[in-house]
């Protein structure tokens, strides 16, 4: 990795984020948390506890109103900017259910989208040549396992989930953005597919020092992904985070265990996070950037 690369330090930051739907569904209860270069968080909580909210609120998806809090991106704010505008500054979703464009190859939504990026940066810098950026496609395909052919199909149109999911990350290598959110990118692949991802995910996060919040339900991908910051979060909120230890702890222990705390955490909130009692790995202390400032 160039020195330059490594040396930019680029950050996300949700401060007390509370979203709804456009119907007054409140789903985020008040999400804290920093997201550094390098850096990788892995959240992991039960269905419907509000992780894919999350990551659509913070690409500025319309169904969901920001109600309180703040998305700062280096520092700046973001909370009222355009999806595109947030994918221009670097921010990148792997969606959990990749969806169907019907009539735009994989390859020419890709080059758009990465011309629309540099372009938003610097309107002087030149465009992509389509012969390459092809070449650089079919390259990633193959490191991916994927036959050619998708970079010429019409985007996810007829695909299995796991090649979706394969699909997704073609697309986060070519756009190299600063910080990427990948929603359950674990689910629906075999098991040799996920070897193949995870590791994706870790050329991606070296070559480029990018910041990854990792939404997973599985200890597994934890394996190959090794995760800085571990978060459990409970009905829109973050109730606790520790090292890669919670996520063990999770899997032996299942929700249930850390649910009483979630109950009491939604009224008196303390970080750092306290470990739960009688348990052997015990959490610890989160670094000041993730303490929550209710
Ligand atoms: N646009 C919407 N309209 C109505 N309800 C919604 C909407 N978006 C999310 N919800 C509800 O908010 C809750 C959180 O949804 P979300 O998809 O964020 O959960 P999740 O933690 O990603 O779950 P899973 O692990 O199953 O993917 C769910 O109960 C969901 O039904
Ligand atoms: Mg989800």
């Amino acid at each position: 990795m160039s020195t330059s690369k490594k040396s930019l330090q680029n950050s996300l930051e949700i401060k007390y984020l509370h979203a709804e739907t456009q119907d007054g569904l409140k789903i985020l209860n008040g999400i804290n948390l920093t997201i550094k270069s390098g850096e990788i968080h892995a959240i992991m909580g039960p269905n419907g506890s509000g992780k894919s909210t999350l990551c659509k609120v913070l690409m500025g998806h319309p169904k969901y109103k920001i109600t309180k809090g703040k998305i700062l991106f280096n520092d700046k704010e973001i909370t009222e900017l355009e999806p595109d505008e947030r994918a221009h500054l670097g921010l990148f979703l792997g969606f959990q259910h990749p969806l169907e464009i019907t009539g735009v190859t994989l390859s020419n939504f890709l080059r758009h989208a990465k011309n629309a990026c540099i372009k938003a940066n610097n309107k002087d810098a030149k465009t992509v040549d389509p012969g390459d950026f092809l070449k650089t496609m079919k390259k990633k395909a193959q490191d991916l396992k994927m036959d050619e052919k998708f970079v010429s199909r019409s985007v996810n149109e007829g695909s299995s989930g796991g090649e979706r999911k394969r699909a997704e990350i073609v697309q986060m290598a070519v756009i190299e953005p600063k910080i990427a959110l990948l929603d359950e990118i674990d689910s629906g692949l075999d098991i040799d597919a996920l070897k193949i991802v995870a590791e994706e995910i870790n050329n991606a996060h070296q070559k480029n020092n990018s910041g990854i919040l990792l939404i997973t339900h599985y200890q597994r991908i934890l394996n190959y992904i090794k995760p800085n910051f571990v978060h459990i979060m409970h009905a829109g909120k973050i109730i606790q985070s520790g090292t890669s230890k919670l996520a063990e702890e999770l899997e032996e222990k299942g929700y249930e265990n850390f649910r009483p705390k979630a109950e009491i955490a939604q009224n008196t909130i303390s970080f750092p996070a306290r470990s739960h009692a009688g348990t052997k790995n015990k959490v610890k202390p989160l670094p000041k950037a993730l303490t929550t400032n209710f």
